[in-house]
């Protein structure tokens, strides 16, 4: 019987790897340890009758990169034992397909899902920016009709079901920029209860945190190029969902080809090898940053799931299993407009203000002018984006050094 690893550390160290030993009387070269990176674009057979097996789609033999790729399909399949791991029994019954990004994976799952002229698709309202302007402004000009909704309100929730029968919701585990946590087991009761698919951006839990697929879940998506990838050199998105989603899935990506190449899918499998061990660190550190800002008087309010006063914080706490809250922190700057905010980002030296999150690095970024810059003032307002709110991703720095920094850039 093979082994196989049973905690989540070690299925993220060894997770989708194949070590192919050479039978001995063939042993003309050692098998690394390190899986390689499959560069080929076309495969080549034996013969006609085997080509024919890997164009009728048996998913062990590639044809041409757009269709698969072996490189890629390793780091889908580690994603796959991750976001399975409280049911393993059935990883089998699941698929990933990796894409060039984040909003590649996000439009993939509404397209794959349905959502097409004159379907309904429904966002939480404080989404992230490029996804609130897919649902407001892309897909409006295809005919699709884009609803947004509170999703921390249950109620409110199955009103909009009810009402604009949606073909998909879709959430965020912890929302982008404002940390809001949504009750994702409910949601995923009241979506098929009104026949509609629940879509889950899992980029700031990951799936050390929280995996949506056993709370019903119809598709997870990250944003790999977050914590996943860990690093900020590497641009890509995955989709996990169950089997019978596939073959729509694929097709879709297929045509489109917004796939993930072979290189970057390589780094981003070697980003899931530490991602529990970075993400235990970033979150311990995210704990102390928003407890050590919550006093501080330059602070208008300082937003983070791990603390006892955010109005999601039980639920955080029971969805993710304690394992943490998160490593994002959102502060608002007490009155505070956008030069005051330009004044703070210049004077930080070790936290970088940067358009991205889930690094080692500790990165600011002020939504107004950056992830929710296309969405108009009184958008903003109506979402909740202040004038003076920045958003701080904690790296994996000393604590006392990234709050050293920002004590230092607030003026005290
Ligand atoms: C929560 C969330 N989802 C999706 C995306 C889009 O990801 P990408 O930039 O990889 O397309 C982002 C990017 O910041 C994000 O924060």
């Amino acid at each position: 019987m093979p082994f196989s690893p049973k905690s989540f550390i070690s299925k993220a160290v060894h997770g989708g790897e194949i070590r192919r030993y050479a039978p001995r009387a063939k042993r003309i070269r050692s098998t690394p340890v390190v899986g390689g990176i499959d560069p080929s674009i076309g495969y080549i057979y034996d013969d006609s009758a085997h080509l024919d097996d890997a164009l009728g789609g048996d998913p062990n033999l590639y044809v041409y990169g757009r269709y698969g790729n072996p490189t890629v399909a390793a780091f889908e399949k580690a994603m796959v034992e991750l976001e399975c791991h409280d049911m393993p029994e059935r990883a089998a019954e699941c698929f990933a397909l990796a894409t060039s990004s984040g909003m590649a994976a996000i439009h993939l799952a509404m397209a794959a899902c349905g959502v097409r002229a004159g379907a309904t698709v429904a966002a939480a309202q404080d989404c992230y920016g490029a996804t609130y302007s897919l649902v407001d402004g892309l897909w409006p000009q295809y005919g699709v009709k884009g609803v947004f909704v509170d999703a921390t309100d249950l109620n409110t929730v199955e009103r909009m079901l009810a009402q604009d029968a949606p073909t998909v919701l879709i959430v965020e585990t912890i929302s982008n920029p404002l940390l809001k946590i949504v009750d994702i087991p409910r949601l995923a009761e009241l979506c098929h209860a009104y026949g509609a698919r629940l879509l889950v951006d899992n980029t700031f839990a990951t799936p050390m945190l929280f995996r949506p697929l056993v709370h019903g879940v119809d598709v997870v998506i990250h944003s790999a190029t977050k914590y996943i990838g860990g690093h900020g050199d590497v641009l890509g998105g995955v989709v996990v969902a169950r089997n019978d989603l596939r073959s729509a899935f694929w097709e879709y990506l297929k045509k489109t080809g917004g796939n993930l190449g072979p290189h970057e899918a390589w780094l981003l499998h070697r980003g899931i090898k530490t991602l529990p061990l970075r993400m235990e660190r970033q979150c311990r550190n995210a704990c102390v940053v928003a407890e050590q800002l919550s006093r501080h008087p330059a602070l208008a309010q300082v937003r983070y799931p791990g603390l006892p006063e955010h109005p999601q914080h039980e639920l955080a706490g029971r969805l993710f299993g304690y394992a943490g809250y998160g490593a994002v922190v959102a502060c608002e700057l007490k009155d505070a407009g956008q030069e005051d905010v330009f004044r703070f980002l210049e004077a930080l030296q070790m936290v970088q203000p940067a358009t991205t999150v889930g690094d080692v690095y500790s990165l600011v970024l002020y939504p107004s002018h950056s992830s929710h810059r296309a969405l108009s003032p009184a958008q903003r307002a109506a979402v909740g984006i202040a004038d003076g709110l920045v958003r701080l991703a904690v790296g994996a720095e000393d604590p006392e050094d990234i709050c050293a920094d920002i004590y230092a850039a607030l003026g005290s």
